[in-house]
């Protein structure tokens, strides 16, 4: 056993040398990995994703550099503290590392965004699991080989599951609570509150445990999935939590949509919401004219770019509640298709960032479709 261990014990210690921490997570967890590696924590920079490499590019630039890093690439500690930006492995492969999620300690207010504070620990790591509140920090053995003997806990790391931040989902609203440009106007939008009171967490429908081991040294039957169900991954699933109800009216009918998240939707600057409707009448389908939801962002009353805004031309985003109206009565015998969805950029988003060529962008994707017969 120990001979068979001690290689690769070795080439961990080796590759710990070198940049790429989350490479290192992967030897011991490669599905958590796998995912990670898709998700678009994982594709936050420049340099992985071209809307923000454009919406860098397009901002006006001052001293203090790539300031976007605080969010977007806070694993590579030079853009983060300097705001300078190089292509390199960070950016890359782990803008936001493994680690850097797991050395969240707190989340500290602020006016234009909130900040994160990190451990820096490099192999103690926070996270939740119910059973384990309260057991304070996880303490492995001192030695890697008579760890080998007691393989459920971590040869490589330690863990605390004390962290109330990873419980509530707190852990996510150092990036995700609100981006202040500087006319001190949020242009992100994502209104979110956390309560106790809540049945999930950003966590729970976020990263919900699916299928396959969280780590290869032991098998579990579930992980948390990394890859983030959203926009980009299990979109569908995504529609269980948001309702439709349909009442009719004498010039028409109105779709009352409830929200399940803690949270507003479609609210980052340059996306949107739509909610396509078509009727099957007769044989022949009528489709309707779609409602988008959207929040446009304007100064002198002219659509900007977010850090030029300081006022709305429009909000129809989702909060808690919201009803549309279509002005088509439904007859008897009409079969009536709901389809919500999200776009990564509008059209004019994508025309205005030079992006129109890439249909990906624009590319709607279903996150809730229903039928109703009348
Ligand atoms: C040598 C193998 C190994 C390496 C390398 C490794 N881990 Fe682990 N990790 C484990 C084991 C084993 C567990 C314990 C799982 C358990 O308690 O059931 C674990 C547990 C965890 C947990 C807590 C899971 C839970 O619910 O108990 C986190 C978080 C974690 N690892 C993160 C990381 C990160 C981040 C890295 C890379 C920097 C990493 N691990 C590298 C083996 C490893
Ligand atoms: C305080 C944290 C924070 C800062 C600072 C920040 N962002 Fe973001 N940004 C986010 C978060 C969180 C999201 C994801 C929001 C969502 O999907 O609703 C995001 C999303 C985006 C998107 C949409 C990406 C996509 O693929 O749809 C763009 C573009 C973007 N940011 C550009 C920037 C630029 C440019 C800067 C720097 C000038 C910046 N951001 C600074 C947190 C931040
Ligand atoms: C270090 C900052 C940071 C932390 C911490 C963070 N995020 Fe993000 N998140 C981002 C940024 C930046 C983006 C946008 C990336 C892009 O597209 O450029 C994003 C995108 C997203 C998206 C939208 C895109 C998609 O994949 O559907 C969701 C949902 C999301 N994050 C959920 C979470 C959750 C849940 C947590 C907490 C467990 C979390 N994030 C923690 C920075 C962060
Ligand atoms: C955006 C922040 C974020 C990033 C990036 C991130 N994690 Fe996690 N991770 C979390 C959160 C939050 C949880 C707690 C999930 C829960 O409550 O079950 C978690 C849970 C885990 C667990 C325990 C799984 C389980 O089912 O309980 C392991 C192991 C883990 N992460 C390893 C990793 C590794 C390895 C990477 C990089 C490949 C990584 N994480 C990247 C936020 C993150
Ligand atoms: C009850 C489930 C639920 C909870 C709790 C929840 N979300 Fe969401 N979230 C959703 C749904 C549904 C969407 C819409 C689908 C999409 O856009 O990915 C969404 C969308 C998002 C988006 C993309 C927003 C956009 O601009 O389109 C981000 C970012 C996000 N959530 C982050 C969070 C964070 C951070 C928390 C915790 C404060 C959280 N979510 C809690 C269900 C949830």
């Amino acid at each position: 056993m120990r001979y068979f261990f001690l290689p690769f014990l070795i080439s961990l210690f080796i590759s710990t040398l070198f940049a790429n921490e989350s490479k290192v997570c992967q030897k011991c967890h490669p599905i958590i990995y796998e995912e990670y590696y898709k998700s678009s924590h994982k594709n936050a920079s420049i340099y992985n994703n071209p809307i923000h490499a454009a919406m860098w590019d397009k901002h006006p630039k001052d001293d203090k550099g790539y300031t976007c890093a605080k969010c977007h690439s806070p694993s590579d500690e030079k853009a983060l503290k300097e705001g300078v930006l190089t292509e390199n492995e960070v950016q890359v492969e782990e803008p936001i590392s493994c680690v850097y999620c797991h050395n969240i300690k707190e989340v500290q207010e602020g006016e234009e965004s909130n900040t994160n504070i990190t451990t820096g620990k490099h192999k103690e790591f926070y996270t939740a699991e119910k059973g384990k509140k309260g057991s304070a920090a996880f303490e492995t053995e001192k030695s890697w080989f008579g760890l080998l003997k007691e393989p459920k806990s971590s040869p490589y790391h330690k863990i605390n599951y004390d962290n109330e931040n990873f419980y509530n989902g707190n852990v996510c609203m150092g990036c995700h609570s609100h981006v202040n440009n500087e006319h001190n106007f949020d242009i992100t939008m994502l209104d979110a509150v956390i309560s106790e009171k809540d049945k999930n967490s950003c966590v729970t429908c976020h990263m919900p445990q699916v299928i396959g081991s969280k780590v290869s040294i032991n098998e579990t039957k579930t992980h948390a999935f990394h890859g983030i169900a959203g926009i980009y991954h299990m979109n569908d699933k995504m529609g269980d939590y948001i309702d439709f109800k349909v009442t009719q009216k004498p010039q028409g009918f109105d779709v009352l949509i409830t929200n399940k998240s803690n949270h507003a939707l479609f609210g980052q600057a340059l996306r949107a919401g739509i909610l396509k409707a078509t009727i099957i009448r007769d044989g022949k389908t009528i489709v309707l004219e779609p409602f988008v939801f959207e929040r446009v962002l304007a100064k002198d009353g002219k659509e900007v770019m977010p850090w030029s805004a300081d006022s709305l031309l429009k909000d129809t985003l989702i909060y808690a509640k919201k009803e549309v109206h279509f002005s088509n009565a439904l007859k008897a015998g009409d079969k009536l298709t709901l389809t919500l969805g999200v776009v990564r950029i509008t059209q004019e988003g994508a025309k205005e960032l030079g992006l129109e060529a890439g249909k990906e962008f624009t590319k709607f994707r279903i996150l809730k479709a229903e039928k109703f017969d009348f």
